[in-house]
């Protein structure tokens, strides 16, 4: 068996090749490098520039190194044709899924408690903060909203939930999770927004979803909300989250994805007191549980099984 693998952050890819050569003994694991286009059953990669998708013999699969597949269905939008006629499966949770609800947890703990606003004061008055209590938001009317009901957004639902905060979860399809009110679909999409406190986003990066955090979605929150951004800068009209911040009608912003990373330092969002910065760090891709449910899924085509984790081209996740 041959195995391509991919990755830019050059520094990672031997610790990977020494992962998979473990995990697959009998499997012969190269770096992919330009003008490889020798055959190779698998492809395993990340953020893989289009060349490595020419012609090559034997492949049977992609499987990429994230949940997200968005930067891999852009190149297939750019240029029809780039993307091999072959299942592209990508990671499902692979300890991704505990990494966010501890963001998530960490994040809603930190507004409702108005723990940001301690630091804020703190940092202003340079020794002169003011020595006084701020009324906490109420645990149970601090709705929160989770975009998203996959992998990460279900347990990132039901881990806010079991704290206590009344959580509401959209997704496309319909879906229940005891203790969590569930929406689904465009048309429900204000009904789920209205009056929330911290809308936590998780949805793929599609052409349904991109800027799906806007102005109409903002105005339709609590005055004052919060915004949690997971998932993708595409996401988000960063112009719209700039006047809202402005004009009060979002409190703060915890923002881990931007449309362009890293974030260039001349960006606003690095001079704005409310919005908190992390380098997509929500939840990075853990080595050997990655690698562990790639070598479970190969496997299983040898044997001829389906396997979970198929990217829908049409859909877009
Ligand atoms: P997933 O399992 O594919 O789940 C996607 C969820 O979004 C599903 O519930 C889906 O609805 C819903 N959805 C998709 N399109 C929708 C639409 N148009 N309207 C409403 N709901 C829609 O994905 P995942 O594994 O949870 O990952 C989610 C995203 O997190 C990834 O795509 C990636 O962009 C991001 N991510 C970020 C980081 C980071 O470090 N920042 C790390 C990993 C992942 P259905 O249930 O009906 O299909
Ligand atoms: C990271 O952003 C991922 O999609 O896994």
């Amino acid at each position: 068996m041959r195995i391509l693998f991919y990755t830019p952050h050059a520094d990672d890819a031997p610790a990977w090749i020494a992962s998979l050569a473990r995990a697959l003994p009998f499997a012969e694991v190269r770096l992919w490098s330009p003008g490889d286009t020798a055959s190779a059953d698998y492809a395993i990669v990340w953020r893989p520039p289009a060349e490595l998708f020419a012609p090559r013999e034997g492949l049977r699969a992609v499987f990429v190194l994230g949940a997200g597949v968005d930067a891999l269905l852009a190149l297939e939008r750019r240029e029809p044709g780039t993307l091999p006629n072959v299942p592209l499966v990508r990671l499902e949770d692979t300890g991704m899924a505990e990494q966010m609800a501890e963001y998530a947890v960490h994040t809603a703990l930190r507004y409702m408690r108005r723990f940001d606003e301690y630091e804020l004061a703190q940092r202003e008055s340079a020794g002169n903060a003011p020595w006084q209590a701020l009324e906490p938001h109420r645990r149970e009317s601090f709705h929160v909203g989770v975009l998203g009901l996959g992998a990460l957004g279900t347990h990132v639902a039901k881990t806010l939930a079991s704290l206590g905060l009344p959580v509401r979860s959209y997704s496309r399809s319909t879906k229940t999770i005891d203790g969590v009110t569930a929406f689904s679909g465009r048309a429900e999409l204000p009904a789920f927004l209205d009056g929330l406190k911290l809308l936590v986003n998780l949805l793929p990066s599609t052409p349904d979803t991109e800027g799906i955090l806007n102005r109409d979605t903002f105005s339709l929150l609590a005055h004052g909300a919060y915004l949690v951004n997971l998932a993708r800068g595409a996401h988000l009209v960063e112009h719209d989250l700039i006047d809202a911040l402005d004009e009060g009608r979002l409190a703060a912003a915890t923002l881990d994805v931007f449309a362009h990373e890293p974030l260039p330092a001349e960006h606003p969002f690095w001079r704005m007191p409310r919005v908190t910065i992390t380098p997509h760090i929500s939840a990075l891709t853990l080595r050997e549980p990655a690698v562990e449910q790639i070598t479970r899924k190969i496997e299983a085509l040898a044997r001829g099984e389906r396997i979970g984790g198929i990217v829908d081209l049409l859909r877009g996740y």
